[in-house]
């Protein structure tokens, strides 16, 4: 686990991976705050960017190519966009944009995927929920990333004659799968409020029924000062609109978390708002990272200026903490996002009376004033 890695000095490798929709948009916000860092002599990354889903299969007829890949796993660190749009609903499959970012997570073997959901006091309002429901939440959703259904054999669809066809896929995990991603939860509880709800479909699933077991047994064994519950996966996303300030860290499987985590994204006003981290084993003393926003490519608003940028912007948070140990300029950006929301400055999908609207660029430069005026103040 990268968590409280210890500084990798003032260094690194970074890949950014744009991609599509609105993807470039708000990664160019990213650059713009990297630089910013940079500029000031806080550290220096190494930066390369490379085309990822329905940009490189444009380019390359491919939605991640081998030199992508190796790109991937030679940095330190990648940050992604996001994929996918309309122009490239008709492809095959395996050449869906969306099949970069999963190849990306499999190949770099980024099982844990871990989306917080924390409501900034300036959008408690913003929330489809009352804000007394939601002021003051702050959850982690711990998502399995590179098992279940989204990689389990067979897969397919097939003829099966006269005309008809059969769509298949396969939920499956092994005792490995489960307790490794387990333990990436009960630790970061450990740091937090210590408590574990684990999200399955156990009375249905046998698969979830084995993570149940083994979430059980590890809690037992490895991590009994952790309060560990279980919850079934209907009720989880119930609960997490009656009463979601009941959770502290949730973990659960692949497709679950998957749902779970734009419904809790909405909880914080915005699926724009929320960033993510997406972390391998640890191996030779390097972790294997990549750090998006939950939000897609949104590509009804690509290219007119309107994205918010500020899940981008605490991805890029999240990698300076997680991936380099860069704790101080990390809580500096996250401050300088709550302080730009506390100004009341808003991109449209999280814009309330009166406040203040601004496009994707505004709301950049109003970040690098705000870094600035911060930075002055010491
Ligand atoms: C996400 C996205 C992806 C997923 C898609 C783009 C493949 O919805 O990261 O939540 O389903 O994992
Ligand atoms: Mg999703």
């Amino acid at each position: 686990m990268a968590l409280n890695k210890a500084p990798a000095g003032t260094g690194g490798t970074l890949l950014m991976l744009p991609g599509d929709g609105i993807g470039p948009e708000v990664m160019a916000v990213a650059r713009r705050a990297i630089d910013w860092f940079g500029a000031r002599g806080r550290f220096s990354f190494e930066v390369e960017e490379d085309l990822v889903g329905g940009a490189s299969y444009d380019a390359h007829g491919a939605p991640l190519t081998d030199g992508t890949l190796d790109k991937a796993l030679a940095a330190d660190a990648v940050l992604f966009g996001a994929v996918g749009g309309p122009k490239w609903d008709g492809l095959d499959f395996s050449l869906k944009p969306e099949r970069g970012l999963l190849g990306l997570r499999k190949e770099m073997g980024l099982f844990a995927n871990l989306r917080p959901a924390s409501v900034f006091p300036a959008l408690a309002d913003a929330s489809s929920l009352k804000a007394g429901l939601v002021s003051g939440l702050d959850i982690v959703i711990v998502r399995e990333l590179t098992g279940g259904v989204y990689f389990g054999e067979p897969r397919g669809v097939e003829d099966i004659g006269g005309g008809e066809r059969r769509g298949v896929n396969t939920l499956v995990y092994t005792t490995p799968e489960i307790r490794r991603v387990g333990r990436v939860a009960f630790e970061l509880a450990r740091k937090r409020d210590g408590r574990v709800c684990s999200v399955d479909k156990a009375n249905v699933l046998e698969a979830t029924l084995l993570w149940r077991e083994e979430m059980a047994g590890l809690g037992a064994e490895e991590y009994p000062d952790v309060a560990l519950s279980h919850m079934y996966v209907d009720n989880a996303a119930m609960q997490l609109v009656r009463d979601p300030g009941q959770f502290d860290v949730i973990v659960t499987t692949n497709m679950f978390g998957d749902i779970l985590s734009d419904c809790a994204a909405m909880l914080t006003g915005s699926l724009g708002m929320l960033p993510s981290a997406s972390l391998g084993a640890e191996k030779d003393g390097r972790t294997p990272a990549l750090y998006e926003p939950v939000h897609g490519s949104a590509p009804d608003i690509a290219g007119k200026d309107l994205a918010n940028p500020l899940a981008m912007v605490s991805s890029v948070s999240m990698m300076l903490r997680y991936s380099f140990g860069l704790r101080e300029d990390a809580d500096l950006l996250d401050a300088a996002v709550s302080g730009l929301l506390s100004s009341g400055l808003r991109t449209a999908d999280i814009m309330q009376d009166g406040k203040t609207e601004v496009s994707t660029g505004a709301m950049a430069d109003a970040l690098i004033g705000e870094l600035d005026r911060r930075a002055a103040r010491g």
